[in-house]
């Protein structure tokens, strides 16, 4: 099974998550392929059995060079006619979106509308969502926010007890697929 993890990090949360799932990948006997995204990566998704998606949650949305990433995808496969009516699903291409947030001022919620868009872009591809990950992560350089919201004192996550409970999540989703 090819694997691909796309990511975007800014201060080293979604990256944690990332190399967690990279390390449960490999030892799982998969060799996935990491990619930082930026606007212009240029990848092929459906040369790939399994993808995972993971970004940080900046003002309610996937980060920008995320949502630049998957304009760019959209355009590309809709001139290439992948993109139909009702969306039959390609057999064997499964998507993973996960993301990091902090949801100092609604909780999970605010998180809820980034990881939404990730999924419909991958189900406009034709793609299987098996998941969507919220994981909490620290907004550091804002202390008020990371211990006066809704999840209470968020700081050093995601931390260990936070990715242990992504490489479960990995290895649930292979068993499964
Ligand atoms: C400019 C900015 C905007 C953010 N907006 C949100 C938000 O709308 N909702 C949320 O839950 N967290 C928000 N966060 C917190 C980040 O999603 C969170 O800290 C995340 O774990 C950062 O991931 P990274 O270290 O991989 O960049 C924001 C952080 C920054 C710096």
């Amino acid at each position: 099974m090819k694997t691909l993890i796309l990511y975007q990090s800014f201060t080293g949360n979604t990256k944690k998550v990332t190399e967690r799932i990279a390390e449960t990948l490999a030892l799982e006997g998969l060799t996935p392929e990491v990619v930082k995204v930026t606007e212009k990566t240029g990848i092929e998704l459906y040369d790939y059995d399994l993808v995972f998606l993971g970004t940080p949650v900046i003002e309610l949305l996937p980060a920008k060079p995320v949502l630049k990433f998957a304009h760019s995808q959209l355009s590309v496969h809709g001139k290439r006619g992948d993109i139909l009516p009702s969306s039959p699903k390609i057999p064997g291409k499964y998507a993973i979106c996960y993301c990091t947030y902090s949801g100092p001022h609604t909780g999970k919620r605010e998180a809820i509308p980034a990881m939404k868009y990730m999924e419909q872009f991958f189900e406009h591809l034709r793609f299987t969502v098996l998941a969507e990950w919220y994981i909490v992560g620290e907004l550091k350089g804002n202390e008020i926010l990371s211990t006066q919201g809704p999840l209470g004192d968020i700081r050093g996550r995601p931390n260990e007890k936070d990715l242990s409970r992504v490489g479960r999540m990995v290895k649930n989703i292979l068993r499964n697929i």
